[in-house]
């Protein structure tokens, strides 16, 4: 869990967390020898696993919780995160995640692929043993909203997003599984009614808290800390929301610097030279306010639900989101 393995906000998951880790690492049993290598590269080090984290803290708030139905949740909906970030690699062509190679630069783009679809199955494998219909259908319906939110980004016109096109984006590739991961861990321990609608919200506002984070540290980020590419959303023209806050500033939605931002197969020093100008801009410093405002609206949420250690962990998770950028 690399350096946040001391966070306090997985302390009382711990136990859950070492079950979820063996199991990722045992995804591949039997399965073909190159997704074998695959899992082993993505799970050897497996991440912040933030999502899981948000399964297991969610489900503490349900009536009826049974750990080993929980765990598949889990299980199901960080396969579908690693599947996602598989094939999202591929679409970037990014070589870095992690501080590690990704699938596609140590496979290349086929075989990360087929990887990314047999992480998928055996995600959904997971989530069509789960007792409740509502909760396959909120994982079915997450996998629509990331591809839709993917799709969007793919097809996007070579103009400057809006604030609120922004936004929509993000919800549908980030925040949905967010609110899946703690919406439907209460649906699946039968939390009551208000404690799932809680836990719903504090997950949509804490993943948009999230990707805006992400976005900054894609502009500001070191790139040993962040574990990616620095400047990647730049190099394929791809405006996030510190962008069009320095768009706005310079001379609006469809001014140079804007045009400057969207245009696609950028020379490297055109990138340098635009990061350097969005560093220099107010755009970094207002998008850390938007995301500052959606991690207060996550914290808000959790008023409604009883308090105790999983309460505290999940605000401590909250304000760990955004610490990266305070
Ligand atoms: C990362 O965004 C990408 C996502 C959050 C969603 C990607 C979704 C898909 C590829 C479609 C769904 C596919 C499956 C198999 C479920 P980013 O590029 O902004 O973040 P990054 O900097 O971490 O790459
Ligand atoms: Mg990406």
């Amino acid at each position: 869990m690399a350096d946040v393995a001391r966070a306090s906000f997985y302390e009382p998951v711990e136990q859950e967390l070492r079950e979820l880790e063996a199991r990722l690492r045992g995804v591949a049993r039997g399965g073909h020898p190159t997704f074998g290598a695959a899992v082993e590269h993505l799970f050897s080090a497996p991440g912040k696993l933030l999502r899981p984290t948000l399964v297991f803290l969610a489900a503490r708030f349900g009536t009826r919780p049974d750990p080993a139905v929980v765990l598949n949740l889990a299980l199901s909906l960080e396969l579908v995160h690693t599947a996602s970030l598989v094939h999202d690699d591929i679409v970037d062509r990014a070589d870095l995640r992690r501080n590690m190679p990704t699938v596609n630069a140590r496979w290349g783009d086929d075989a990360a692929l087929i990887v990314g679809d047999y992480l998928f199955a055996k995600a959904y494998a997971l989530a069509a043993v789960l007792p409740k219909p509502e909760v396959i259908a909120i994982v079915a319906q997450t996998v629509f909203a990331l591809c839709d939110g993917e799709l969007k980004e793919v097809t996007m016109e070579r103009a400057l997003p809006s604030e609120e096109q922004y936004l929509e984006r993000i919800e549908l590739k980030t925040a949905s599984l967010y609110a899946a991961c703690c919406q439907g861990a209460a649906l699946l321990t039968e939390a009551e009614p208000e404690h799932v609608a809680a836990l719903g919200a504090f997950g949509t506002n804490l993943g948009l808290a999230f990707q805006i984070t992400d976005d900054i540290l894609d502009v500001v980020g070191d790139e040993s800390e962040f574990g990616k590419t620095v400047g990647r959303d730049l190099a394929e023209g791809m405006p996030t929301l510190p962008m069009i806050y320095a768009a706005l500033e310079a001379d609006g939605y469809a001014g140079e610097l804007a045009r400057r931002i969207t245009r696609i197969g950028k020379a490297e020093g055109e990138v340098r030279d635009l990061l350097r100008v969005i560093r220099e801009s107010g755009g970094p410093a207002r998008a850390r306010e938007r995301a500052l405002a959606f991690h207060d609206l996550a914290a808000s949420a959790l008023d409604a639900l009883p308090d105790g250690r999983e309460r505290a962990a999940l605000r401590d998770l909250a304000d760990f989101v955004i610490s990266r950028v305070r």
